[in-house]
């Protein structure tokens, strides 16, 4: 292992993240109601420039009134080359109690954007006397955001998660998808003719190279790496084939835009039973060792090596944060 030790955002369930905009009052109670890990209100693309102002009032008056139970609270604030987002980070402050957790940056570009947003959050909350500190979640979503993803990764303490958003990026980089976190049968290769002549063609995953630098930028800086959304929500096979292949890669969740989204997202992020249980076999092995003043310890015929041990540490713990919050 490095000499660097590297300290982990602290452990939240964040399996499914979903988007509720702020204009649409009704879907507040029922995201309250129901099963996803996070909840974040949106005053970015998801409200048009007219109801900016409502939809910041509505979020301020939810986050103080409504009862969101345990679940992680998120806000996403308007872009910093609004002229809405200062406002949105000041009014969350100043007026919406202590309830909120987190705050989602959208199309962040350099780490001199998380620096700014730091910065105003520290001497508003000083201000206000307030006594959690608001932790920072950022969208990596543009070509400049991956560029330069991994001093982004490190800019400030308050930062919780990196999250991917596939229908920006496309934008950004000029990417012809065709749905939002969806496939594209343009991004194929063909393979060789066999003998019959016949040729077949391989979909491949175009999101492959954002997701997984995403994936190294957060885990190498502890933090939480969550996958964007699914957008066609009428096709829960597409987003069960999108999450499963996101938490194969090592995300911890993924963003959903509809009720319909969470459980498939909280059941492919929740780790396999199987594996929680060998899991816990690998730390009951390891403490046995331990009592009995072993240093090298095995299982199974293996030799337990410390990265399965940190593994099984993180997946028992996730386990654990589950059956409490089902
Ligand atoms: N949060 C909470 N509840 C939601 C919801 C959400 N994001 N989306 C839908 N619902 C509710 C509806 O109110 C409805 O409730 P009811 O059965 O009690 O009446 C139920 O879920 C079914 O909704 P449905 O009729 O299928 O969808 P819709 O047409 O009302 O809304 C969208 C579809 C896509 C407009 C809506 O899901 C949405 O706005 N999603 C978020 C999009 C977003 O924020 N995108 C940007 C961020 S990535
Ligand atoms: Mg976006």
């Amino acid at each position: 292992m490095s000499f660097t030790q590297v300290s982990p955002a602290p452990a939240r369930l964040s399996r499914s993240t979903l988007a509720v905009p702020g204009s649409q009052t009704k879907f507040f109670e029922k995201a309250a109601k129901g099963l996803a890990d996070v909840i974040f209100l949106d005053l970015e693309d998801a409200v048009s420039p007219e109801e900016k102002p409502s939809a910041r009032k509505n979020v301020v008056e939810a986050l103080r009134d409504l009862d969101w139970g345990a679940k992680t609270l998120s806000v996403r604030i308007n872009g910093l080359d609004t002229h809405y987002a200062y406002r949105d980070i000041i009014d969350l402050v100043e007026l919406s109690g202590e309830r909120l957790d987190l705050i989602l940056i959208p199309k962040v570009g350099t780490a001199s954007d998380v620096y700014a947003v730091d910065m105003l959050l520290t001497q508003a909350e000083t201000a206000m006397g307030r006594k959690k500190r608001i932790g920072l979640e950022l969208q990596i979503e543009t070509a400049l955001g991956l560029q330069n993803i991994h001093e982004i990764a490190g800019a400030s303490k308050r930062i919780e998660s990196l999250h991917f958003g596939s229908g920006d990026f496309a934008a950004s980089t000029g990417a012809r998808n065709t749905s939002i976190g969806g496939s594209n049968p343009d991004y194929a290769v063909l393979t060789d003719k066999d003998a019959e002549g016949n040729r077949a063609t391989h979909w491949q995953d175009m999101w492959h190279y954002a997701l997984a630098r995403l994936v190294v930028a957060a885990r190498a800086n502890g933090l939480r790496p969550i996958d964007g959304p699914y957008g066609d929500f009428s096709d829960p096979e597409g987003m069960r084939v999108a999450a499963k292949r996101s938490a194969a890669l090592g995300f911890a969740g993924k963003m959903v835009i509809h009720p319909s989204q969470i459980a498939i997202a909280n059941e492919c992020f929740s780790p396999p039973p199987a594996e929680v249980e060998k899991a816990r076999r690998i730390l009951a092995a390891m403490e046995k060792g331990r009592r009995q003043g072993q240093g090298a310890v095995s299982l199974d015929g293996k030799l337990l090596d410390i990265a399965s041990i940190r593994q099984a540490e993180v997946l028992v713990k996730t386990a654990a944060m589950i059956e409490g919050a089902s």
